[in-house]
């Protein structure tokens, strides 16, 4: 370890990402289809305990049993072409994409199917969580032909001050849903509380104000018959046309009508925040793509600044007026970001610091080598760069309370590139100068998504 663990720094961290990029010899595609790899760092007076794994999903098992590709995935269809992957619209669970604490339990999440329970101490897999059968799928015989269970996104949001975990997942086929789902402090899911959607679309994060849920719906299309036969992979299937404008589709928390606003073009994965303002506009502070090429073209986005497209999503703030309809863009810096967050506490409750991924504006293509946080009062922002390493998801540590001045420390998983080594940086909430570096016993990917939980809480003493 360079540097020395600051006191106060107690807590564990998960990490999930995409860990293993073939089975049987068979390459993936996408890096979407990785294997959920779970990474957890125990942080404490005694010291630093790495523990990881990978989600033991059904799929996953007999995949390595059988030591060949059984499942289409997101991005990777079964060798064979189409006499294989003829009907069968059963895709492998990735498990790869966000871990949360939540309830007393701990789960990897997908977004196209159930979470997975880990135990928090060995993170052995327990097994899918379907919420005492809440995640069962009650709708018509074709769509729990397609998926008998319900999909839970992997962008909840919990509310620090009440417990509660709010959610999300969309149900595709003769009739489109967006089912919200509400989970207490104690994990006990409500029933599903279904909404309809008016096409189609792919959203992967959500914000949630204290009066409104609010989905950006881009405009999408997918090519149902060439995923069915086979023709297709699922990511090939779907195609973005980031030059129409998203729509806002705002449902009122207490009850009552959705609202469906026209917003502005392009694509947003993330979200940091949303909030009420006093004039009864939503804010949204989030990382929004101008243009996103096909995919699964990756060729065409890590390449995007030879081949004229601008594929590098900046910090924007959205306001949209539900009463009007009317939304405007403002944007904080051209610097490209992803990954954006804010100090975890109350939803609702504005922000002023929003974290993120970071790149200079130049690069033109999602490759993140910079964390940077930017103040929303000032429209300043403060960046590290860390030359050619790949930085991971910045998770905000603070002395509790939730507020932004509670917030003291950034860790973020950096992979070294010149020593191909993977460190955890635990960094300075403010400016990013060095606290400690804790190098990892093996390389690891970045990963997408994780969090931060109390050490009791999670089996550490
Ligand atoms: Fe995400």
């Amino acid at each position: 370890m360079r540097g020395s663990l600051p006191a106060g720094l107690e807590g564990v961290l998960f990490r999930n990402g995409p860990g293993l990029f073939s089975v049987g010899g068979v390459r993936y595609r996408h890096p979407f289809d990785g294997d959920g790899h779970i990474a957890r760092i125990a942080i404490g007076r005694d010291g630093v305990r790495y523990t990881n794994r990978f989600v033991r999903t059904a799929e996953f098992v007999a995949e390595q049993r059988a030591g060949r590709m059984l499942y289409r995935s997101f991005g990777t269809n079964l060798p064979g072409g189409m006499p294989a992957n003829l009907l069968r619209m059963r895709f492998k669970n990735a498990a790869n994409t966000n871990v949360v604490w939540h309830g007393g339990r701990l789960l990897a999440l997908w977004e196209g199917g159930l979470p997975h329970r880990l135990d928090p101490r060995t993170l052995t897999t327990m097994g899918p969580e379907d919420f005492q059968g809440r995640l069962r799928n009650p709708f018509s015989a074709p769509g729990r032909w397609l998926s008998p269970t319900l999909p839970f996104s992997a962008h909840p949001r919990i509310d620090a001050e009440t417990g509660e975990l709010i959610n999300f997942g969309l149900v595709f086929g003769a009739k489109n849903r967006l089912l919200i789902y509400r989970v207490d402090a104690d994990g006990c899911m409500a029933p599903p509380e279904p909404h309809d959607l008016p096409r189609f679309s792919f959203v992967h994060d959500m914000a949630v104000t204290r009066k409104w849920l609010c989905l950006l719906l881009p405009h999408a299309d997918f090519d149902i018959p060439r995923a069915l036969f086979g023709l297709r992979t699922p990511v090939g299937a779907l195609q973005l046309a980031t030059h129409r404008p998203m729509q806002a589709l705002l449902i009122p928390r207490a009850g009552g009508e959705a609202r469906l606003i026209d917003a502005v073009p392009g694509f947003v994965f993330h979200i940091a925040q949303g909030f009420d303002q006093a004039d009864g506009t939503l804010a949204l502070d989030l990382a929004r793509f101008e243009d996103y090429p096909a995919f699964d073209d990756l060729e065409t986005l890590f390449r995007s600044a030879e081949t004229g497209h601008d594929s590098l999503p900046r910090l924007e703030r959205l306001i949209i007026d539900p009463r009007s309809g009317r939304c405007e863009t403002h944007r904080w810096s051209e610097r490209g970001a992803e990954l954006p967050t804010t100090v975890p506490g109350a939803l609702g409750e504005p922000r002023r610091f929003v974290w993120s991924l970071g790149a200079p504006a130049t690069r033109g293509c999602p490759y993140f080598t910079a964390l940077q946080r930017l103040d929303t009062e000032t429209g300043m922002l403060a960046v590290r760069d860390f030359g050619r390493d790949l930085v991971g998801e910045p998770i905000v540590v603070g002395t509790g309370g939730g507020s932004d001045g509670a917030a003291r420390w950034v860790l973020s998983i950096v992979h070294r590139s010149a020593s191909a080594k993977t460190e955890l940086l635990v960094l300075r909430a403010d400016d990013f100068t060095d606290v400690a570096a804790i190098e990892l016993p093996h390389a690891l990917p970045p990963g997408f998504h994780g969090c931060w939980a109390p050490r009791a809480a999670v089996g550490e003493r």
